[in-house]
């Protein structure tokens, strides 16, 4: 692309918000005045090149990233937080939220399949052959006049205007098998191809690297294709490549029938996670030391793990309560986590699940420990269990305005009450 087509997409607002620009534009400037060779790189590029728009910058320096990062911070203010080890720094933009990588230019090298690599700095040329496929290994030197140059040794261009997700060679996703998941998210996210010759790399040598991967960085792979638009059909893909048992050998493949209950229902104040809610969609029907031992190889957080273990539970036992009056629902239902019988409810459409979201587990009785007091009564467990009987008693219609609570109430202090 001509440097001043490209210019135009980089000042195309719809693109690249105008406070990018003007981001930009700083670094680019301070870059030339400290003779630092700057570029954006990966996503970015991709994503400007197909007129999709762009927020997340990623900056490389051939150079001391650390030390660029200090100027930007004494020149425009904000924080570093420095990872001496990888020689980058993240810059926590001034007066926003916002954080922007900074990267010195490196090679890398992987001592064993699936580890961390090694990173030594070295070129942006060194750097873009580093990547894991050629439309994320472009760049965009920014810095004085070199503003809005492209490099693209690699060709991503072209394989961008092809729709291929092309690995740059072919031992890619032994090194790193989390570039599968990576070209399953790109392949369904912009309707591309896995090039021919990557498709047959995803063979049974990179795939018996992935049992060597640590269960942070799958679990980081499974939850950015979770907050994708199109995931399920990215999660039935890595079914199809066998990725499941590798990751263990209970993972079942996900049920496709379930893909729509991904979105949530924004009427509902549930507090809710669309990647929760697919581990809960995933894992439900296994048994719970199944559910036990994937929660510990994906890292889940004990909450997650039981969260997902109550959905189970409730599937399992949803035949139990049907039929029983709504005061039975609410106090079954109560201690269980508010997601996981919303999850039951999208998949059995139990409508006392959303009763009860929406409604019961609402309803207060007006009664107090204090009215009791007064009443003369002595604190202690009979208060809870007063309490109680009259929040059965409204959810269950028998009472439904505050002197109807009253002569209730009455009737149990005398003795009377049926419950
Ligand atoms: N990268 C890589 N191998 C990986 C992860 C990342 O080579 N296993 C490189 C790619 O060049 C990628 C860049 O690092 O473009 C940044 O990674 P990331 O932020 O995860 O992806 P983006 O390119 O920003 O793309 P997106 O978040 O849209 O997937």
């Amino acid at each position: 692309m001509q440097k001043d087509d490209l210019l135009r997409l980089m000042r195309d607002p719809n693109l690249l918000p105008s406070e990018k620009q003007v981001l930009l534009s700083d670094i680019a400037s301070q870059a030339a005045a400290m003779d630092l060779p700057c570029y954006i790189v990966g996503g970015f590029v991709r994503d400007l090149l197909l007129r999709e728009p762009v927020n997340d910058l990623d900056i490389i320096v051939e150079g001391d990233a650390i030390r660029f990062g200090e100027s930007l911070v004494k020149k425009f203010g904000g924080k570093l937080t420095l990872h001496d080890k990888f020689h980058t720094a993240i810059w926590h933009l001034p007066n926003s939220s916002d954080t922007l990588d900074l990267i010195t230019a490196r090679k890398e090298t992987y001592e064993r399949p699936g580890a961390l690599p090694t990173v030594i700095p070295s070129t942006i040329d060194d750097d873009l052959h580093r990547r894991d496929f050629t439309i994320n290994s472009m760049a965009i030197r920014i810095d004085g006049d070199h503003f809005g140059e492209l490099l693209d040794p690699l060709s991503g261009q072209a394989d961008l205007e092809d729709g291929l997700i092309r690995v740059l060679h072919p031992r890619s996703f032994v090194d790193d098998p989390t570039r599968i998941f990576r070209a399953i998210r790109y392949e369904a996210r912009y309707s591309f191809n896995l090039e021919p010759l990557t498709l047959n790399l995803v063979n049974p040598e990179a795939l018996d690297v992935i049992p060597k991967l640590s269960g942070e960085r799958i679990r980081h792979e499974l939850d950015l294709i979770f907050e994708e638009k199109d995931s399920s059909q990215m999660i039935l893909r890595l079914g199809e490549f066998g990725v499941f048992k590798k990751i263990h050998p209970k993972l079942p493949l996900f049920n496709a029938d379930y893909s729509d209950f991904l979105e949530m229902d924004p009427t509902l104040d549930i507090p809710a996670s669309r990647t929760v809610v697919a581990y809960m969609l995933w894992l439900m029907d296994l048994s719970e030391s199944e559910i036990l031992s994937i929660g510990q190889r994906l890292y889940f957080t004990t909450d997650q793990t039981y969260s997902i273990w109550a959905v189970s539970q409730l599937k399992k036992s949803l035949p139990f309560l049907t039929g029983s009056s709504p005061s039975v629902w609410t106090y079954a239902l109560e201690k269980l986590p508010l997601l996981s019988i919303y999850v039951v409810y999208l998949v059995t459409r139990e409508d006392a699940l959303l009763d009860f979201l929406s409604i019961w587990r609402h309803v207060k009785p007006h009664t107090t420990g204090d009215d009791l007091k007064a009443r003369g009564l002595e604190p202690g467990p009979r208060f809870g269990e007063i309490l109680h009987q009259i929040r059965a008693a409204w959810l269950d219609g028998e009472v439904s305005n505050k002197e109807e609570e009253n002569d209730f109430l009455n009737s149990i202090l005398n003795g009377h009450s049926s419950r």
